[in-house]
């Protein structure tokens, strides 16, 4: 009699801690909710001291994870949750390494920002998510090969980042932001379709871009600021049909082209300060833009933001040949199908003239003649500014002071 009400006292303590979240200040406060398999209510845990949360038979969460600003947090082990219903927002660990939720299949948001220790993310079997951000970590490289459900990609300043691979990704439902990382070539070879904003900016190192299958981006198409991307040619978006709003290209890149593309909606902006001729870019694609058409190559003048200041601007002589501004002429030329894309002072030229004319202006209607863009298109998606979760976070206050 006594075993039993004791059994019954320990069962409804399970419940009881199982059905207000959990608000853990030190490790032992995590030991409490250790026997729930679900839990009913937000985990909320900030500037708290701990060091690791493993719940492996949590298994499915009616409320949303809260993790800030744990200095001493390495570790985030929830291998058993396959439902998470709300967001799980973790923003400024500092100490955090790993992050797993091998189980998890749907999720609300999940967001993870300010983790520049964060090495390695377990997310195999992430099916459906509402929007997904990483920004600032260590991560190498980014597998989420299960998802196939998703609002909006944001892929931010990840200064390790090496790859990306959403296997079973067709289309995106919002946006896809993948802006200030680190990797040399992006291959998204299944993605059909961004029903929002594609932006692919910012990223330094990028030589090599492929989206085989993208037929169409809903919003505006922004490839802006890949400092190396010196070719964007037919392999890159050799489907791409249709973008419904803006197309906005500047870069120091030598060869631009879509050549499926059959309707731009928006206005489109190709500048480039690289080995860059419009003409066949202009023949391709002017036909189908419904806004207004600026093709230029002149010096790009906004990259100091990046601290990419030092830009090499090239210039077509009289002869045609394209020759770096200020070099001396009488170097060899190279040729724009040239692979390389460093900026060497050996001047190029678009065809394979061999010239030796002088450093001349270049013709006034492939070379911007005024300021270029600066401020203006600049300003428009460089970095997205990253949601702040202002009434989920109310909202996650409030339940505390509820509990
Ligand atoms: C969890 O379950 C174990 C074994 O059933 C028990 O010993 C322990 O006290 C439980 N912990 C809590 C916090 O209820
Ligand atoms: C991150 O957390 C540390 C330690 O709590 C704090 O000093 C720092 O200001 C935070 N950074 C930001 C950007 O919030
Ligand atoms: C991926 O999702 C499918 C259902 O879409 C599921 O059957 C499969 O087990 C999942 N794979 C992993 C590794 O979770
Ligand atoms: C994408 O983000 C925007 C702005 O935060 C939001 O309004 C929109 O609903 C999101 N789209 C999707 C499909 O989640
Ligand atoms: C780009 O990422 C680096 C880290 O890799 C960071 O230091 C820098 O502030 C980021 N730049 C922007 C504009 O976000
Ligand atoms: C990208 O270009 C910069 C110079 O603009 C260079 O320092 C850097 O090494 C390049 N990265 C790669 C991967 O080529
Ligand atoms: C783009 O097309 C729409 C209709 O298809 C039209 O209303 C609009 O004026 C066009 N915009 C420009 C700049 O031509
Ligand atoms: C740009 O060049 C100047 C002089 O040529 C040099 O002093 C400066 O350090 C360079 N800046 C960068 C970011 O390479």
């Amino acid at each position: 009699m006594i075993g039993f009400s004791f059994l019954l006292l320990g069962l409804s303590f399970v419940s009881a801690q199982c059905n207000k979240g959990l608000f853990a200040r030190t490790q032992a406060d995590m030991d409490s909710v250790s026997n729930c398999s679900k839990l009913v209510g937000d985990i909320y845990i900030s500037g708290s001291s701990v060091t690791s949360i493993n719940l492996p038979n949590l298994e499915e969460i009616e409320g949303s994870i809260y993790l800030s600003r744990n200095i001493g947090l390495t570790s985030v082990k929830l291998d058993g949750l396959k439902k998470l219903s709300e967001f799980l927002y973790m923003l400024n660990n500092s100490a955090v390494v790993e992050v797993s939720f091998k189980s998890l299949t749907t999720s609300g948001d999940f967001y993870i920002s300010q983790s520049p220790s964060l090495s390695k993310l377990d997310l195999s079997s992430l099916s459906q998510v509402s929007d997904f951000d990483l920004v600032s970590s260590s991560i190498g490289s980014l597998n989420v090969d299960n998802l196939s459900t998703v609002g909006n990609i944001t892929i931010i300043s990840n200064f390790n980042l090496n790859s990306i691979s959403f296997l079973k990704l067709t289309s995106v439902k919002g946006d896809l932001y993948i802006q200030n990382n680190t990797f040399k070539e992006l291959s998204l070879k299944t993605i059909e379709n961004v029903v929002g904003d594609l932006a692919i900016t910012s990223n330094k190192d990028l030589t090599y871009i492929t989206m085989p299958d993208l037929t169409k981006v809903g919003k505006e198409m922004d490839l802006s600021f890949n400092m190396n991307l010196s070719n964007i040619k037919e392999d890159s978006f050799p489907k791409l049909n249709e973008i419904g709003g803006d197309l906005k290209v500047i870069g120091t890149f030598d060869t631009f082209s879509l050549p499926s593309i059959k309707n731009i909606e928006g206005s489109v902006e190709i500048d480039s300060s690289g080995c860059f001729d419009c003409e066949p870019v202009s023949s391709q694609i002017e036909q189908y833009v419904n806004g207004t058409y600026h093709c230029y190559r002149g010096k790009i003048g906004v990259l100091d933001l990046f601290g990419d200041s030092n830009i090499t601007v090239y210039n077509i002589d009289s002869s045609g040949a394209c020759v770096l501004n200020g070099a001396s002429a009488s170097s060899t030329p190279k040729t724009t199908q040239s692979t390389s894309s460093s900026a060497s002072s050996t001047p190029k030229t678009t065809q394979s003239t061999s010239s030796s004319g002088t450093n001349t202006k270049s013709s006034s209607e492939s070379i911007h003649s005024s300021t270029p863009p600066t401020s203006k298109s600049g300003s428009i998606s460089f970095i997205k500014s990253v949601p702040l979760f202002k009434t989920m976070l109310v909202l996650t206050l409030v339940s505390i002071i509820i509990f």
